[in-house]
């Protein structure tokens, strides 16, 4: 199913139905398969309902006025980790970035102490990026707060998945039926692992493409794994191309870039190989000339990047409202 490209569609303004934060029972979003297809919809009519507000420069809420939300990145971030700030104080809340760099962690503090720590500041909710997989996970277990996984390792990355799958929607009016072709370093990436169990979950065909080292040793169920970029483009409808992540990788397995871009960078004309009017999504950070050549990265028409940037803090929004409306009820 391919769909002319353009600028999303945001010309509703009308808040969803259902009350103020609508139908959402998630206590923590740790990943995407706890998620109902009724969950995802809730939070792409939510999105979009917060994208045309931040577009009409429309002022912090009060909607969640009171609540405090904590950062906690132990890895590098730009767009999560300033998404979720604007997010949260467009909400009304007071949002902390912790600077884990200069942290206690210096002086042996272990991990689950520093997280006990903060939560005992009375913290509403907290956005974990951290190294290992399902560290998230096991500090919903340890706090009162409510947890965001902000990428955990190779694991997940949900609320990327979600403002990729709400962009794709934005673009192309829906998913299911969709063939999206996921490109590159696959096995080391948790965008990838969130996206594929949530454009599957949503109803979309979904490829995996790449050298057979960025591959995963067991793909996931429901998926086809291509080593020839030209095949496994066929007819697809969304390119997602993933960054090489240099920094999980042995020196020795790191490509020359040159080498790279001739046989998986996206081009004009390995585009060409795809569906017509294909769209592509880049999570970021990119590397130009490796992964995506600029006059691809550049152009608007065909590619969503800044737009995936926007709706990351229309989406962010979205799950902060929806899963943290109820507590402060609770609170009040
Ligand atoms: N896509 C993504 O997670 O980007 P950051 O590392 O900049 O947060």
């Amino acid at each position: 199913m391919s769909k002319p490209s353009g600028k999303q569609d945001t010309s509703s303004k009308k808040a969803p139905a259902g009350g103020p934060a609508g139908p959402f029972a998630q206590r923590h979003l740790l990943g995407i398969d706890a998620l109902s297809k009724d969950d995802v919809k809730a939070l792409f009519r939510r999105a979009r309902y917060y994208a045309d507000i931040n577009r009409d420069r429309a002022g912090p809420s009060d909607i969640l006025k009171g609540l405090t939300l904590i950062n906690l990145f132990f890895e590098n971030s730009t767009r999560t980790l300033a998404s979720f700030d604007l997010a949260a104080k467009r909400l009304g809340m007071t949002s902390l970035t912790v600077p884990v760099a200069a942290s206690s962690l210096r002086k042996e503090e272990d991990i689950r102490d520093m997280l006990l720590t903060l939560d005992a500041m009375q913290v509403d909710a907290m956005v974990v990026r951290h190294t290992q997989e399902k560290l998230p996970a096991r500090a919903a277990k340890w706090v009162k707060a409510c947890v965001i996984n902000a990428g955990d390792g190779t694991n997940e990355h949900p609320t990327q998945a979600l403002l990729d799958a709400y962009t794709v929607k934005a673009r192309l009016g829906g998913i299911e039926g969709l063939t999206l072709a996921i490109v590159g370093d696959i096995r080391r990436s948790r965008v990838a692992g969130s996206n594929i169990r949530l454009f599957q979950k949503l109803g979309a065909d979904v490829r995996l493409l790449g050298p057979e080292n960025f591959l995963p040793d067991d793909p996931p169920d429901g998926t086809e794994t291509f080593t020839d970029m030209k095949t496994g483009l066929k007819g697809a409808d969304v390119i997602m191309m993933l960054r090489v992540q240099k920094e999980r990788m042995e020196t020795a397995d790191i490509p020359d870039k040159s080498e790279y871009f001739k046989t998986w960078g996206l081009t004009e004309k390995k585009r060409g190989w795809s569906g017509k009017n294909s769209l592509i999504l880049h999570p970021g950070p990119m590397n130009r000339g490796m992964e995506i050549s600029d006059e691809l990265a550049d152009n608007p028409d065909c590619s969503a990047v800044l737009q995936q940037v926007e709706n990351g803090v229309a989406m962010r929004m979205a799950i902060l409202d929806l899963m943290l409306h109820q507590r402060k009820r609770e609170n009040q």
